[in-house]
């Protein structure tokens, strides 16, 4: 009988993700090898710092601080770039495409700003990119996506795509703790970004419905091209006024495609969630998406959206693919060929508001803003006031009937105006599909 071949993989980045795909691979090993019908060897991994104390044992001989050197190692076939960011982990995934290996990402920022030129070198040198872990941690909606719904357009993907933040607004919202304590602990246990400005300003949310857009219809839509509002202006008032209105908000992604237009919308931004639907009730770190397909209806996935071991899961499922590839030559379906996309401008939003602002509590400032939203065009539905950290002042929430992005801009520049409104209001959307 002849030996199973050996599959060498190189890990580039032993942070988090990194030694969680380390330690459970090590694992899962030998039933692996059994299903996959090879050996696998953790053959080479890179970080930055040699002297760092680190969770599983690598043995010195196997570590380097050069992580082009494991990516262009000749022995290596399976690269998983672990490192993040767009700088050295793009170096190493093109050097790696380039020399027609198969590389492993969890990294959506990459791919957000660079796709077409990552699939381009994969396709040029007869490379693979597999991507799993960079949409959702754990759940397998890349796959769900690319294979399960091939048959579907998609008029409405929405979801809670940043771990961070999900774990944030619930923790926020359950035990009244505020915003900056709760971040720390998500920095400790290993969900936030290395550098979390893009979790909470919602653009590791941005990145990763970039991604989900392509996959979808196939276009890549920059995140300039996008709105993106993160959470860090939420506070305990807006939390409460939501749950005493029935309903959780939540960061979400929106991609819509309106296919009589043809026109793609990727919008990122807090939303007043009714607690009637399921993603209003996934909390913590949990991630969901809601995908809507003309041909299956709705679909929703559930799961771990950060940390160690959900993102291993997903490169681990990522390897076996690359596995099956190599050995066999069965290759999952090709991502959609990228295609140019109609992308509709932010004034398309039609949108329930909701609005909190802080107003100097004297006689006839609430006939100021009921004029100021009436000019604009915007119907008020209903308005509390609650105490105000300012003095004489008090904080107005109010919530509109449907209206559009032009005239709750038009009405936030006319609160701007008014010298008896104290600082920027804070204006959310309330979901409605
Ligand atoms: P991390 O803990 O910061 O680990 C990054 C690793 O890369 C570390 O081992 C670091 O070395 C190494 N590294 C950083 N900069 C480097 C450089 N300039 N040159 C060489 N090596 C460098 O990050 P992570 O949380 O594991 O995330 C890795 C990737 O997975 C990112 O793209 C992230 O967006 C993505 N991701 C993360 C999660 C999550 O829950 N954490 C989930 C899904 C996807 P040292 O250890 O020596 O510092
Ligand atoms: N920082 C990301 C999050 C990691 O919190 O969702 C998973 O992509």
């Amino acid at each position: 009988m002849s030996q199973p071949s050996v599959i060498n993989i190189g890990i580039c980045g032993l942070g988090t993700v990194g030694q969680g795909v380390w330690k459970h691979l090590a694992r899962s090993r030998a039933a692996l090898e059994s299903r996959l019908g090879v050996r696998l060897k953790l053959h080479r991994a890179s970080v930055r710092d040699l002297r760092k104390a680190r969770a599983v044992r690598v043995p010195a001989s196997r570590l380097t601080t050069d992580p082009l050197a494991v990516a262009t190692d000749p022995a290596v076939q399976i690269v998983c770039e672990l490192i993040g960011g767009t700088g050295v982990a793009r170096e190493v995934t093109l050097a790696a495409l380039r020399l027609g290996k198969t590389v492993v990402s969890a990294n959506k920022a990459l791919l957000c700003a660079h796709g077409p030129e990552i699939f381009a070198a994969a396709r040029k040198n007869g490379g693979h990119f597999f991507f799993e872990a960079s949409v959702a941690g754990g759940i397998p909606i890349i796959k769900a996506l690319r294979e399960g719904l091939v048959a579907n357009r998609f008029g409405l993907i929405y979801g809670i795509l940043n771990g961070t933040c999900n774990y944030i607004l619930t923790r926020m919202e359950r035990e009244g703790l505020g915003y900056a304590e709760i971040l720390a602990d998500a920095k400790r246990l290993g969900y936030a970004e290395a550098d979390e400005s893009l979790d909470v300003e919602g653009w590791d949310t941005a990145h990763k419905a970039g991604i989900l857009a392509f996959l979808a219809h196939g276009a890549w839509v920059p995140t300039r091209a996008m709105l993106v509002e993160g959470i860090t202006r939420i506070t305990q008032t807006d939390l409460q006024f939501a749950r005493e209105h029935g309903f959780a908000i939540k960061l979400l992604a929106v991609i819509t495609r309106d296919f009589a237009s043809d026109e793609l919308f990727v919008r990122v931004h807090p939303t007043l969630l009714p607690l009637s639907k399921v993603l209003a009730n996934v909390n913590d770190v949990y991630n969901g998406i809601s995908v809507t397909g003309d041909v299956v209806g709705e679909t929703t996935y559930i799961g771990r959206g950060a940390g160690q071991d959900a993102t291993a899961s997903a490169v681990i499922s990522d390897i076996a693919d690359a596995v099956i590839l190599l050995n066999r030559g069965n290759s999952p379906l090709p991502a959609p060929v990228a295609q140019r996309c109609p992308l509709a401008p932010p004034e398309r939003i039609r949108s329930r508001y909701y609005l909190r602002l802080d107003v100097r509590d004297r006689p006839g400032v609430l006939a100021q803003i009921a004029t100021a939203t009436a000019r604009a065009g915007v119907s008020i539905a209903d308005m509390v006031q609650r105490p105000s950290k300012h003095r004489n002042a008090a904080t107005l929430l109010l919530t509109t009937h449907e209206s559009n992005e032009q005239a709750i801009r038009a009405t936030l520049a006319r609160f701007r105006r008014l010298s008896n409104v104290l600082g920027e209001p804070l204006l959310l959307r309330i979901f409605a599909s």
